[in-house]
């Protein structure tokens, strides 16, 4: 019996196919590489030594994805194949609605025509919108303010209809906060094509000298420093709660939604300084204006994931910029030099 992991060759689905094949699980991978290098799934065989199952394939292509349920006897599913940019989801609202939703759709049919009914969901903190209060607990009220986290919020809604016509899902919702770092090996991380929207990545390419000079996104915000407050995540411990997602709905029926989180917030100017700590460079900086649809603080009541998946992030800020700034040195331009070439 194995897992099916769809975007498995992203960042967070390499991570967790490594924790996963560590954990000693059989995995089928499936990835159409639309924001994700093949160099990902050559890596995840190198750091683990163990063998898995890929597919280059696009979830949409329904006829190939049902070969794969044909073939492999899938006992649950992880989805994270989706497209993420918050900005390019409000420029391309369509082409956001149609592959995060349709894909979503072609999955679940298939899951249910070959009775795979574990499905393991990679939401998104964005589906809270503007928070009234923080930590934000599951059941605060939703609200995506773009696109994007308008598709993670539709698709948790689909899913909750789905196992209300149908008591035989199992069915984890996982509300990320913000995912950074890598894994020790240095050689799976977070690879953003073209200049990165997320304050991590953009970081770490002003640390190695990609870059020039962060921007801050407001200084006026009420905050501890006036710049913004997130709930930065060790993407090995995010990968972790995967596993203990999956244990759980092995046992259990239903639909569960949990934040994963560390329950921490920490302003711009504080990753700035523990990342100059980190990684002994200096990161130049200057404020800018807010970025539209910015909030000011947001960060994760844990106490759900903790008590019922009895997991918890425990990687602290320090680790998860070391572990960032090894992946950034020992891969300045991400996973090849196909990087360099279209930078060039
Ligand atoms: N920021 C900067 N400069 C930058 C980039 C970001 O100052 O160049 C600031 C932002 O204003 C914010 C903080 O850094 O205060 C974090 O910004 P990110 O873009 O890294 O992350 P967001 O919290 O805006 O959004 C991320 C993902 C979303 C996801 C959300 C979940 O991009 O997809 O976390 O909380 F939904």
């Amino acid at each position: 019996m194995a897992i099916l992991i769809t975007g498995g060759a992203g960042y967070i689905g390499s991570h967790t196919a490594v924790e996963l094949l560590e954990a000693g699980y059989e995995i089928v991978i499936v990835d159409n590489f639309s924001n994700s290098h093949p160099e990902a799934i050559k890596r995840i065989g190198e750091i683990t030594n163990k063998p898995f199952i890929f597919y280059e394939l696009d979830l949409m292509d329904q006829e190939r994805l049902e070969e794969v349920f044909a073939r492999h006897s899938i006992e649950a599913v992880i989805h994270f194949a989706g497209l993420k940019a918050v900005g390019e989801s409000v420029q391309l609202p369509l082409k956001y609605y149609h592959t995060n939703i349709y894909s979503t759709l072609v999955l679940c049919e298939i899951m249910k025509k070959y009775e795979v009914f574990k499905l393991v969901f990679s939401s998104s903190a964005t589906v809270y919108g503007c928070p009234e209060t923080v930590p934000i607990t599951e059941d605060s009220s939703l609200g995506a303010s773009n696109p994007y986290g308008r598709t993670k919020q539709m698709i948790e809604e689909i899913l909750q209809d789905m196992a209300l016509s149908d008591p035989q899902w199992g069915i984890s919702i996982l509300r990320y906060f913000n995912p950074i770092g890598a894994h020790k090996s240095g050689r799976i991380g977070e690879n953003p094509s073209g200049i990165p929207n997320n304050l991590m990545p953009y970081i770490s390419q002003v640390a190695v000298g990609k870059l020039e000079r962060l921007n801050v996104f407001g200084c006026d915000y009420p905050t501890v420093d006036g710049t913004g407050v997130r709930d930065y995540i060790h993407v090995v411990d995010l990968a972790q709660g995967h596993i203990k997602a999956l244990e759980r709905i092995m046992q259990r029926k239903g639909v569960d939604v949990y934040n994963l989180g560390t329950g921490k917030g920490l302003s711009v100017l504080e990753m700035i300084s523990t990342f100059e700590s980190a990684s002994g460079r200096r990161i130049p900086y200057a404020f800018a204006e807010r970025r539209s649809g910015d909030i000011a603080v947001c960060y994760a009541d844990t106490l759900k994931a903790n008590r019922e998946l009895n997991w918890s992030a425990d990687r602290g800020i320090m680790e998860m910029c070391e572990d960032t700034w090894r992946w950034q040195c020992a891969n300045p331009n991400g996973y090849s030099e196909i990087e360099l070439e279209k930078a060039n």
